[in-house]
C-alpha cells in the first residue's frame, strides 16, 4: 500500500535509532521527502557520520544531532530539554531505536538496561515532548515493533517486568517488544482528540546491527542475515507520513502497510499496568 503522502517538506521528525538498521533508513526515507530530520543518538562520531549518510544519500542536508543515551531519563530529559530550546514544531515523534544485550545491567538510575531503553525511554520521550507535539497537531509518535506473527499472545509478566530475576536475553527482548507495542496502544487512548496519533509498526527485515552485543554465533549469522535484508524502510516512512495514519490512533501496521487488529491480543488490563509501571519508574528526578 503505498498511501497519500504528506508533503514532508516543512515537517519536523524527531527520530531515536537514527545511526543504524531501521532508524537510519526511515531517516533516509523521510530526509528524501524533505523532512528536516532530527536524530538522536548517544554517540557523536555515529550520529556525525549517520547525518553525512544521511545528506550523501538524498541531497538534504538540514539534518540535525541531539546526543543522547536512551537508558538515562537524566540524558533523555536533557535532551528534549535542549530540543524544545532550539525547534519550535515537532510534526513526527519516532521511536526507532533498540538494543538487545545478553547480560543483564542495572544502569545507575537502578533500571534495568534493556527495559530502559526499550520502553521506558518511549515513555519518558512522549511525556516530555507531549506539549509540542500537541501543538503541532496534527502529529504523531510511531513506534517500531515485532513480526505480527510472533504477537499472537503477546505476554508481559508483570511481577518480573525488567527480568530482574531470571534475565536472558531472548526473554527480554521479547517481553520488552510486547511492552513497547503495548505502550504505543495505551498512548493512542491517551492521545484520543488531542491531534497526535500513535501507531505501531513491522518494518519488514532491514539491514541491521542488533546482534552486535550477541553471543559469537548469533553475530556469525548476521552478514548472511542482512545480504538479504532490505536498505529502506517504506513502513516506517508510510507511518511517519502517510496522511490517512493522522486518522489511524492506536493502529498496528504490517510490513504490507495494512491495519492488523494486534491490540485486541493484549490482556485488557494490561495497558494500563504497564502505564503505572512505567509513570512510577520515571518518576524520580536523576541528575548526572
Ligand atoms: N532490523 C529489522 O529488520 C527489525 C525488524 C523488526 C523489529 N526491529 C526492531 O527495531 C529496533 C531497532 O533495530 P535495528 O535493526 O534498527 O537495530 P540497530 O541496527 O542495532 O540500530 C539500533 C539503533 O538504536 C540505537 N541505540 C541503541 N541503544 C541506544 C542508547 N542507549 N541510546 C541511544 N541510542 C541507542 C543505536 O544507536 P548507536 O549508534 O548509539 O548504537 C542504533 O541507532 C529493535 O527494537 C528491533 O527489535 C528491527
Amino acid at each position: 500500500m503505498e498511501g497519500t503522502h504528506l508533503d514532508m517538506k516543512n515537517k519536523t521528525v524527531l527520530l531515536s535509532g537514527g545511526t543504524s538498521g531501521v532508524g537510519k533508513a526511515t531517516a533516509i526515507g523521510l530526509a528524501s521527502r524533505g523532512a528536516k530530520v532530527i536524530i538522536l543518538s548517544r554517540s557523536g562520531e555515529n550520529g556525525k557520520q549517520a547525518l553525512l549518510d544521511i545528506a550523501n544519500a538524498t541531497g538534504n542536508n538540514q539534518g540535525e544531532l541531539l546526543i543522547s543515551d536512551l537508558s538515562l531519563q537524566s540524558s533523555i530529559r536533557e535532551t528534549c530539554a535542549e530540543f524544545k530550546r532550539k525547534y519550535d514544531r515537532l510534526d513526527v515523534l519516532a521511536h526507532l531505536g533498540g538494543a538487545i544485550y545478553w547480560e543483564k545491567l542495572i544502569t545507575k538510575e537502578g533500571i534495568e538496561r534493556m527495559f530502559a531503553v526499550n520502553v521506558l525511554s518511549h515513555f519518558l520521550l512522549t511525556q516530555e515532548l507531549l506539549d509540542m507535539l500537541k501543538e503541532s497537531r496534527p502529529s504523531r509518535v510511531i513506534t517500531v515493533a515485532g513480526n505480527p506473527r510472533f504477537l499472537k499472545k503477546p505476554h508481559i509478566d508483570f511481577e518480573d517486568i525488567q527480568l530482574l530475576n531470571h534475565f536472558s536475553g531472548m526473554r527480554a527482548a521479547t517481553q520488552t517488544m510486547n511492552a513497547r507495542i503495548l505502550l504505543a496502544f495505551e498512548w493512542a487512548k491517551h492521545l484520543e482528540g488531542t491531534g497526535v496519533a500513535s501507531v505501531a509498526f513491522h518494518p519488514g527485515w532491514v539491514k541491521s546491527k542488533l546482534t552486535r552485543h550477541s553471543p559469537w554465533y548469533l553475530r556469525m549469522m548476521a552478514p548472511f542475515m542482512n545480504a538479504r535484508a532490505g536498505d529502506d524502510c517504506k513502513p516506517g516512512v508510510y507511518a511517519a507520513s502517510a496522511m490517512e495514519i493522522a486518522e489511524a490512533n492506536g493502529a498496528f501496521l504490517d510490513d504490507k502497510m495494512h491495519i492488523l487488529p494486534i491490540r485486541h491480543n493484549y490482556d485488557i488490563e494490561a495497558g494500563p499496568k504497564l502505564w503505572r509501571v512505567c509513570e512510577e519508574l520515571t518518576s524520580g528526578q536523576w541528575a548526572d
